[in-house]
């Protein structure tokens, strides 16, 4: 029968934090805490496939965001301001005058009420955030649910829901660091993603406004390959990011929960599946110096050491006219569904 418990993790300056392990029927955990809305761990045949810290004082520190959950606005909106119905807002930057992942105080750093179930065949937490009216320079009151849900399929379900009382722009994401292996970094892995085209990004990250096909570029994932294949290739956008950090746009998008991404590891098999009803895919493969962060047992996070699936609208779709916005309007309910399946 699945399971959760709920330890506590220590204190944040918001209050305490608890961990909640949800075990499955087969006795694989994800561990999540209600600061951030963290996955801390997920452990599938007694491997860690997730980067993380073993204390909360890990996440507190400055770090990448790993696990985290991503808003008001995932990735990057340029200059920190954007107009929505002839009402311009600024927010507050945090990046070269931009604003990142929500700005300095997004949800990564928030304390969620939690509220822990179980099913028949799964186990899980509901994380609430209410976001007051002007969070971060976002209009609107927003509440907030996500919900984990961790089954007997080794299917991580994360549901997004929310409501707001002015209208408002939204676009939440996870930023789960994976590493499938036992090699310090994932340029083994092979990967898939089902993107025909991705959105090229200036020298600060903010994307171009073009949507460029990904064929005959290191960006084609149309086909596995390993990560590690093109990462040292001269294409100006590889070179400009270090890597991948780049949002790919899904191929022949509808809406619907469908897969989008296949991440193997080639030497013991273990593969994760990425479904959403999301647009976009961030790829981002961990482009920072060695160092930079630490992560579990005090360790230096390396270079390429995971690999982030960040399922989202385009970033800064707001001040992009080829882009669709994720509005939420007053009376609508935000819906967002993606699923990491372990195999
Ligand atoms: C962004 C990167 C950023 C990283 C850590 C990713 O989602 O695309 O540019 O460095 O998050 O915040």
């Amino acid at each position: 029968m699945p399971s959760v418990e709920k330890t506590p993790w220590g204190d944040a300056p918001e209050g305490p934090v608890s961990r909640f392990t949800l075990t499955n029927t087969a006795g694989d955990t994800v561990s999540i805490l209600n600061y951030g809305g963290i996955v801390q761990s997920i452990v599938v045949g007694g491997k860690e496939m997730v980067l993380g810290c073993d204390e909360l004082a890990g996440y507190l520190a400055p770090n990448p965001g790993y696990g985290a959950i991503i808003g008001r606005y995932a990735n990057r909106i340029a200059d920190a301001r954007f107009t929505l119905q002839g009402v311009s807002y600024s927010l507050v930057p945090n990046e070269n005058g931009n604003q990142l992942h929500g700005g300095p105080e997004g949800f990564a750093g928030k304390l969620w009420s939690p509220e822990p179930f179980t099913e028949d065949a799964a186990a899980g937490v509901h994380l609430h955030l209410r976001s007051p009216d002007g969070d971060m320079g976002y209009p609107g009151t927003l509440d907030v649910m996500v919900t984990y849900t961790w089954n007997d399929a080794s299917e991580l379900r994360i549901d997004y829901r929310a409501t707001s009382d002015k209208d408002t722009v939204l676009n939440l994401t996870n930023h789960t660091y994976f590493n499938l292996g036992d090699e310090p970094t994932v340029l083994g892995h092979l990967l898939r993603i089902d993107a025909d085209r991705f959105t090229p990004v200036d020298a600060q990250g903010i994307p171009t406004g073009e949507l460029l096909p990904v064929a005959d570029t290191p960006f084609d994932f149309r086909t596995a390959k390993r990560i590690g294949r093109d990462i040292d290739a001269k294409h100006p956008q590889v070179r400009g990011a270090n890597g991948f950090d780049h949002n790919f746009a899904v191929t022949n998008y509808d809406g619907t929960l469908r897969e989008v991404a296949l991440v193997t590891e080639p030497d013991s098999g273990r593969r994760l599946r990425t479904l959403t009803t999301e647009p976009g895919v961030q790829l981002f493969t961990t482009t920072f110096p060695t160092g930079k962060y630490r992560m579990r047992g005090d360790a230096p996070t390396p270079t390429y050491g995971g690999i982030c699936l960040e399922t989202q609208h385009f970033p800064d779709a707001p001040n992009q006219d080829n882009f669709t916005t994720p509005v939420l309007k007053v009376g609508e309910t935000f819906n967002s569904t993606t699923i990491y399946r372990f195999e």
